[in-house]
C-alpha cells in the first residue's frame, strides 16, 4: 500500500520505518524543507540515531506527496495537526484512510485529534486512531510493542491494524476512539506529574498513588465524552500511563523532574528541547472537565503549578489533604 506519514520526528520516523519494513511504499513528510533533504540524503534522523532509514522510505517536504496514499499518518506535535490537515486536504485521494499517532486536545476547541483532522478535511474520510505504550526509540529497535487502532468504521480500523501489525508490533482494533484519544492526551499529563513528584524524592509509593488515582481521574472525563470503561484499563489507558510515567524516555515525565528539582515550566521545556505534550494538554484538560463540570484535582494541581506558578510540594499537600473519599461507592 502507499502510505504518506506527516510529520517526520521521532514517532513519524519510527513509524515511517515499521511501515516500510511491512514492505509498504512509504514517503515521510517534514515540514522543514533543509531538515527534510539533510534527512533524504543521510539517511538517518538525528532524533532516532539508533537505526538508518529504510532504503525504500522517501522523506521530502513536498506535500503534494500526499496525493498518492491510500493511508495517510498525521505524526506532528498537537499543536501541527490543524495546520498540517489544512495542507495535506487537497491533495488526499478518494478512498483514502486517515489515522492519528499525535496525542493531545485542542485548546479553545477541545477538540480531539480525528475531530480536527475529519473537519479540515470535509469529514470525507474515516480517521483512526492509533495509540498505546509505545516509545520511538523503542519500536524503531524492533522490540515487541502493542497498540490499539480505534474507530467508528470497523474497516478502517482493521485496514489501519493489518497495516502497521507484524511480529513485532502488535495492534488491536476498537471501536472507542473517544476513550483512546481522551488517554493519550491526559497521560501526558499524568507523566509530568510523575516527573514532578520524582523530581521533588518522593518515591514508589506516590507514584502508584498519582498514577491509579489519575487514572480514575481520565476515566471520569472520558466516560463523561463517551468513551467505554474497559479503554482505560486498555493499551491506550493504563498501558501507555505506566510506560509514560515511569520511563526516562518520556519527555513529559523528563520535563516534571526538572520542574520538582526547581525550575520554572518553561526552563523544563527549554531543558527537554523537544514538545513537551503534556503542558498543553494541562491547560485543555483543565479547561474542559472545568467547562463539564467534572472534578479532577490532580490535573488541577498539575495546572496551577504549570501556569499559576504554584508550588509543588504545596500542591502534593493539598492532594494529600482533601475531604476523605471513598474509592469503591457503599450503595
Ligand atoms: N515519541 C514517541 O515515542 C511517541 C509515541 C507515541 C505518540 N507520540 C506522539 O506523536 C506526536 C509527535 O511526537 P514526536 O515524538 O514525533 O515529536 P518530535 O518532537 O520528535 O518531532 C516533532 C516534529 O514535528 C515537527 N513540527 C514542528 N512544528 C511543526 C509544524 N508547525 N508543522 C509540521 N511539523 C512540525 C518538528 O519539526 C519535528 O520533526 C506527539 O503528539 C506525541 O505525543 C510520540
Amino acid at each position: 500500500m502507499k502510505i504518506t506519514v506527516l510529520g517526520s520526528g521521532a514517532w513519524g520516523t519510527a513509524l515511517a520505518q515499521l511501515l516500510a519494513d511491512n514492505n509498504h511504499e512509504v514517503t515521510l513528510w517534514g515540514h522543514n524543507p533543509a531538515k527534510a533533504e539533510t534527512m533524504q540524503r543521510s539517511r538517518e534522523n538525528p532524533l532516532l540515531p539508533q537505526r538508518k532509514l529504510h532504503e525504500r522510505l522517501v522523506v521530502t517536504a513536498d506535500i503534494s506527496c500526499v496525493e498518492t496514499a491510500e493511508m495517510v499518518v498525521f505524526a506532528t506535535p498537537s499543536f501541527a495537526v490543524r495546520s498540517t490537515a489544512v495542507l495535506a486536504a487537497p491533495y488526499i485521494k478518494a478512498g483514502s484512510v486517515l489515522v492519528t499517532v499525535s496525542k493531545g486536545i485542542e485548546k479553545k476547541t477541545h477538540r480531539r485529534m480525528s475531530e480536527i483532522i475529519a473537519e479540515e478535511t470535509g469529514n470525507r474520510f474515516p480517521v483512526v486512531a492509533l495509540s498505546g505504550p509505545s516509545h520511538a526509540e523503542e519500536v524503531v529497535m524492533g522490540q515487541p510493542t502493542g497498540c490499539v487502532a480505534a474507530c467508528v468504521n470497523k474497516d478502517a480500523a482493521e485496514k489501519v491494524q493489518d497495516a502497521f501489525m507484524n511480529t513485532l508490533f502488535r495492534v488491536y482494533s476498537s471501536p472507542d476512539i473517544v476513550g483512546v484519544e481522551i488517554c493519550g492526551a491526559l497521560k501526558n499529563v499524568v507523566a509530568l506529574c510523575c516527573g514532578i513528584c520524582d523530581g521533588m524524592g518522593y518515591e514508589d509509593n506516590t507514584k502508584a498513588l498519582l498514577m491509579t488515582r489519575s487514572m480514575t481521574e481520565m476515566a471520569r472525563l472520558g466516560e463523561a465524552l463517551g468513551g467505554k470503561p474497559q479503554t482505560f484499563a486498555g493499551l491506550a489507558g493504563m498501558g501507555d500511563l505506566i510506560v509514560t510515567c515511569t520511563s526516562m524516555h518520556s519527555r513529559n515525565r523528563r520535563a516534571g523532574i526538572h520542574i520538582g528539582g526547581g525550575k520554572t515550566a518553561q526552563e523544563a521545556m527549554d531543558a527537554v528541547g523537544a514538545v513537551v505534550e503534556g503542558y498543553y494538554a494541562a491547560e485543555s484538560a483543565w479547561s474542559l472537565a472545568n467547562d463539564m463540570g467534572i472534578e479532577m484535582p490532580i490535573c488541577s494541581a498539575v495546572y496551577a503549578v504549570l501556569y499559576e506558578g504554584a508550588d509543588s510540594r504545596k500542591m502534593v499537600m493539598e492532594l494529600m489533604q482533601r475531604e476523605k473519599k471513598e474509592e469503591s461507592s457503599w450503595i
